[in-house]
């Protein structure tokens, strides 16, 4: 956080009760955001900054939750009534980035269809795995990419390829376990919070890694004769450290178990994808994976599991705007902590063959509690959406987060447009309101600018959202999806 910012806001203000008085805090906790490690909370900074007359921005009093704004593109959303029709479901993003770090582990052609190749994050890997060596080919007009890493040309990813995406992290157990060796830039702290990689360390320190952590990179080198298996307990769920382990163990020495591995569909559509690359995995979908290693992997053909988060986000954006929506090529089996509360709350939700029904007709939904929790339990990356449709319940709802630390940014954005949420801790209650109103937002991830989308659908007038990057990084042509059933929504420029 920035003092020198938060000084200046002072200044303009009149002083520290002055400009507690604007923002409706007193003057001590002014006092601690300037004299303690206090920080500005994310809620507070946003006040300050319409105090001020924005002549001190969120970016300059918390650059580590507002990152300086990309100029270029924005989003215009007009409030747009029910949504009807249909829309493709495409292949999951935390599968598909996976896989492609997977296409490190063999000398021949990994090729991935169902692939979600419009998306930024793929783009961004592509990069990263390209500066590694490996050949990207990536087919937009049939969502199939190839990657073939028939040699690895360096170990090291740099700060500035993974900076812009924490998912390249998951290169490191790839690269030891064929290469040897392995660099890679500690990502750091991101919107969501610190965001450690320690459960990705220990675990390839426990196959004989040897691991360094120098100028913020991770330098590791595998033993003399490679990786060995070895029985590793996570202390806490971890999608990326099971997946990270589970791909380097594939062609360690002897056998690897993960204990309280992760279970989530696209950690079990990563195992399938290296068993067809000729890994012996098996538990997949447990908290117990074994995985037998071996010498070699090679090519293979996969198909990218539907995203299950971009099937719950158009889910929860027929909850909100009401309508009857069918998403092609997905299933509910993966999304049954999703499912139970919007039935609980008044929707109807349909399996067809591979399409998916998703229907609310007429009365408003009902008020439900969540908790985020690991697979199986409700995604952390519906809740912001979730919370969303829940602005214009009947009665009020209850969400908690208990995966990041830092997940309730969308909050102070859908107060702005008129919603009523109070936080206490890790928990938010969301009272419904009659409506909201469309204002000039921002989000700081990629699952809350969604939930301004979703916002804005509903608002009246006209919802502007910045930073829309973060849409393009995981929702695949969501314009086009959107517009398609009824949505009035545009892209426009600064
Ligand atoms: C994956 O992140 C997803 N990202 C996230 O989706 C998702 O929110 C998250 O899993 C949880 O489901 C990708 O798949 C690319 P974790 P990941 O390791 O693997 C702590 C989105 O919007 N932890 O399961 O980074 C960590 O801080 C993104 O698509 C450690 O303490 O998540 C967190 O509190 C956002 N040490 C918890 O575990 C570690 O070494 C779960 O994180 C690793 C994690």
């Amino acid at each position: 956080m920035s003092i020198t910012a938060l000084e200046k806001a002072i200044e303009i203000a009149g002083g520290q009760s002055a400009l507690g008085r604007l923002i409706d805090r007193d003057q001590k906790a002014i006092w601690a955001w300037i004299n303690t490690t206090q920080k500005v909370p994310a809620e507070d900074v946003l006040k300050i900054e319409e105090a001020v007359d924005k002549q001190v921005t969120r970016h300059e009093l918390r650059p580590d939750i507002y990152p300086k704004i990309a100029p270029l593109e924005k989003m215009r959303v007009r409030k747009s009534g029910e949504l009807k029709g249909t829309i493709k479901i495409s292949g999951a993003k935390n599968a598909a980035l996976k896989h492609m770090c997977a296409s490190l582990l063999t000398d021949a052609p990994l090729i991935l269809k169902n692939m979600p190749v419009g998306l930024q994050d793929v783009k961004t890997l592509s990069q990263a795995l390209t500066h590694l060596g490996v050949k990207v080919d990536l087919d937009k007009d049939n969502n199939v990419a190839t990657f073939h890493a028939a040699e690895i040309t360096s170990h090291i990813a740099p700060y500035d390829l993974v900076r812009k995406m924490r998912a390249s992290v998951l290169v490191l157990g790839p690269l030891l376990a064929r290469h040897g060796k392995a660099e890679v830039s500690l990502p750091g702290g991101c919107a969501l919070g610190a965001r450690p990689i320690d459960l990705h360390i220990k675990g390839l320190e426990a196959m004989g890694a040897i691991i360094e952590l120098e100028g913020g990179y991770v330098k590791a080198t595998a033993p003399e004769g490679g990786l060995q298996g070895a029985e590793i307990t996570f202390p806490l769920v971890s999608v990326g450290a099971t997946e990270n382990i589970m791909m380097a163990a594939t062609l360690a020495n002897g056998v690897t178990t993960l204990l309280n591995a992760a279970q989530e569909p696209e950690i079990v559509d990563q195992g399938n994808a290296l068993i067809a690359m000729g890994a012996k995995i098996s538990g997949l979908g447990t908290s117990q994976i074994k995985i037998e290693g071996v010498k070699k992997l090679h090519g293979a053909t996969h198909s990218v599991i539907a995203d299950r988060i971009e099937t719950g986000t158009y889910m929860c954006a027929v909850g909100l705007c009401g309508g009857e929506l069918r998403l092609q090529n997905t299933r509910t089996d993966f999304l049954k902590a999703l499912i139970t509360p919007l039935t609980e709350a008044g929707m109807d939700i349909i399996q067809e063959e591979d399409d998916v029904i998703v229907r609310r007709n007429g009365a408003t939904l009902k008020g439900v509690d969540i908790m985020t929790e690991a697979y199986p339990g409700f995604a952390t990356d519906l809740q912001a959406q979730f919370m969303t449709m829940l602005t214009l319940c009947d009665g009020a709802g209850m969400i908690s987060e208990t995966i990041f630390e830092n997940r309730f940014m969308h909050v102070p954005e859908l107060c702005r447009m008129g919603a009523d949420i109070t936080i206490r801790g890790n928990s938010g209650i969301i009272r419904g309101v009659k409506t909201l109103k469309g204002a000039e937002v921002m989000a700081t991830d990629l699952r809350a600018s969604v939930a301004m989308v979703l916002a804005g659908l509903v608002a009246e007038g006209e919802t502007i959202i910045n930073r829309i990057y973060h849409l393009d990084r995981g929702y695949e042509n969501i314009v086009e999806k959107l517009t398609a059933v009824g949505a009035d929504i545009e892209r426009i420029r600064d």
